[in-house]
């Protein structure tokens, strides 16, 4: 019998909040559903992940100075914001989102005069910098929890969550990453139990405390000072907690990020951080809302509530092709087309008139979108991650971009767990042995969703390991990278490279790609995701096949003719006004009336 490992993964929420209004001051006369416009709404974001970008000193291990010397190439893209992934210090237990010093970079990414230039060559540029803000938790190497856990009466005790082991055992608290299962770990040196939602590395903070939420404060106005353009917020829906730690309620089973989620001062706390320094500076927020429901979302991002300005919903990541009830599996008949329309235009509708919107397929917590959404064998591959690229960039949200995504890189599918990293694997791993479970079956499903597939380095070139590094990588690399790489990729027009720039041309060319009302066509179609965008009297299609098949959708009524824009394919889908897509095609048509 399989046992059922009862951790879901890890959802990594996000969310984001209301910047200074970069309002046009006299917007033109649009549709009254239309957004406000501001300056965030309209970029192109670029998720760099530092460790596996570019290593410049040889250790194996990207780097600050590694990604200093790809900006070209970063500037080539088109892209207006780069994400950037912690580079903080720290023990890396979960690769930097164990942070034990907020104002210091850790030494395997460089030093502060890297990351200064790495910030004066993105702006010199024009492109802005947003960093990754962890602070549901640090590690427990940070001196505040070597503090708080010398002695009950420490003056930082009351900066993470303990429960006095005189009061018993508490009431059970998932983790996402602990080998156990437990998010509360025992402390012989003062006999409590302290919390930690992720790994027994990542203690919780106590938002409870304002001395803790001032600390954050003052860490986010160091970087802002610095000149920072905004913060990808960590799993911020998790921050507040009832603190009487009652049993998780029974409706909480299975999925207990959606409690995680819902702490009960959340709103309180992220007003706060608003009124207190986000609202001072022009900068962009977007927090990882993992577990945030769609009836929630606006409590988050309203303009009027003055929290963030967006952030990511994991309702598509998180299912499709995952088995219900835990996602570390998978199952490939929870992929269905109609499902994921429903999903994307669902929360379009939540956005269309107060908040915004973001659209990401692809992370560092997720497998290569190629490999989950299209199909990465070699006849269909280049056309599939074209057809995931012309999704991203034509929705009614601010697209994020993961790297590597933009050359098509897919999955490396492990066999073996000794070639993992990511602790979470690890961890399960371990913790299934113990118990007896299905070893295969447990690695066969991680070869799919994995967050280390994701993890791989940048593969620049055919040269030896990819042009990553010299020495030996921190983890294996995509043995595909003699086939699939930048240099190879900038020699070929018909690439996945160049579609992408083209394609983000377009959505800058096009505020209509931005701004637009999205409509969704043909719902009930298998095979074709068809919507329009419109804005001011145009209306521009998007026609997505996602099958091998190709697929059949006709122009929505009243529209005669089409102008295609861009299309993956060199064949035109239009048969007067039905449209014939091949195999993973993609078009986008400025609809015509004759
Ligand atoms: C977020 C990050 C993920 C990390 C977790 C704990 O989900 O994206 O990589 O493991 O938070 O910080």
């Amino acid at each position: 019998m399989k046992r059922r490992l009862e951790l879901l993964l890890p959802l990594l929420a996000a969310c984001a909040h209301t910047a200074p209004p970069a309002t046009t001051p006299n917007p033109p006369a649009v549709e009254i559903s239309t957004p406000r416009r501001a300056w965030w709404k309209q970029v192109v974001v670029y998720q760099v992940y530092p460790r596996s970008f570019q290593d410049s000193d040889n250790n194996g291990v990207g780097d600050l100075r590694g990604i200093v010397s790809r900006l070209n190439y970063i500037k080539s893209l088109g892209v207006d914001v780069v994400w950037l992934n912690p580079v903080y210090q720290s023990p890396n237990d979960d690769n930097g989102y164990d942070i034990s010093d907020y104002r210091a970079i850790m030494p395997e990414m460089g030093t502060m005069a890297d990351f200064d230039s790495l910030l004066q060559g993105l702006h010199r540029r024009g492109i802005k910098l947003v960093m990754d803000l962890v602070v549901n938790h640090t590690s427990d190497e940070h001196p505040w929890f070597q503090q708080s856990r010398s002695s009950r009466t420490n003056p930082y005790r009351d900066f993470y969550h303990w429960w006095p082991a005189e009061r018993g055992t508490p009431a059970k608290r998932w983790s996402f990453f602990d080998e156990e299962g437990s998010a509360w770990r025992y402390d012989s040196t003062t006999q409590a139990f302290y919390l930690h939602y992720f790994s027994r590395k990542q203690p919780d903070l106590k938002w409870e405390n304002p001395r803790v939420r001032r600390e954050v404060y003052d860490i986010m106005r160091f970087w802002f000072d610095k000149g920072v353009d905004g913060f990808r917020m960590d799993v911020i829906p998790f921050i507040s907690k009832d603190t009487t730690f009652p049993p998780l309620p029974a409706a909480y089973h299975g999925d207990y990020v959606a409690y995680y989620a819902k702490g009960p001062k959340v709103h309180e706390y992220l007003q706060e951080m608003n009124r207190e320094v986000l609202s001072k500076y022009d900068i962009m927020t977007v927090g990882e809302g993992g577990g945030v429901a769609v009836e929630d979302a606006l409590k988050f991002v309203a303009e009027d509530r003055h929290e963030l300005q967006t952030f990511f919903q994991f309702e598509l990541v998180d299912h499709w092709g995952r088995r219900p009830g835990n996602w570390l599996y998978p199952d490939s008949s929870n992929r269905s087309l109609p499902a994921l329309k429903g999903i994307f235009t669902k929360w379009d509708s939540v956005f269309a008139t107060s908040g915004w919107g973001t659209v990401f397929l692809g992370n560092h917590d997720q497998s290569r979108m190629v490999s989950r959404y299209g199909n990465d064998t070699p006849r269909y591959r280049n056309a599939s991650a074209k057809m995931l690229q012309t999704l991203l960039l034509t929705m009614r949200a601010t697209p994020y971009i993961y790297d590597g995504d933009e050359l098509g890189m897919a999955n490396i599918r492990f066999t073996d767990i000794r070639d993992y990293r990511d602790l979470m694997t690890i961890n399960y791993y371990n913790r299934l042995k113990r118990e007896g479970g299905d070893l295969r079956e447990f690695l066969a499903g991680q070869a799919e969703l994995s967050r280390d597939n994701g993890r791989t380095p940048m593969q620049w070139s055919a040269d030896s390991n990819a042009g990553f590094t010299a020495g030996v990588p921190w983890i294996r690399i995509n043995p595909d990278y003699r086939m699939v790489n930048v240099a190879a990729e900038e020699r070929d027009t018909g690439s996945v490279l160049h579609y992408f720039r083209r394609m983000i041309q377009l959505r800058k060319s096009e505020p209509l790609l931005v701004y637009g009302k999205y409509q969704l066509l043909d719902r009930e179609n298998p095979e074709v995701f068809a919507y329009t965008r419109s804005l001011q009297g145009r209306t521009l299609m998007v026609a997505l096949s996602f099958s091998a098949k190709g697929g059949m959708t006709a122009l929505p009524a009243g529209y005669t003719s089409g102008k295609i824009l861009i299309n993956n394919l060199a064949s035109s889908p239009l048969q007067g006004t039905r449209l014939e897509l091949g195999a993973y095609q993609a078009v986008v048509l400025e609809l015509t009336r004759d």
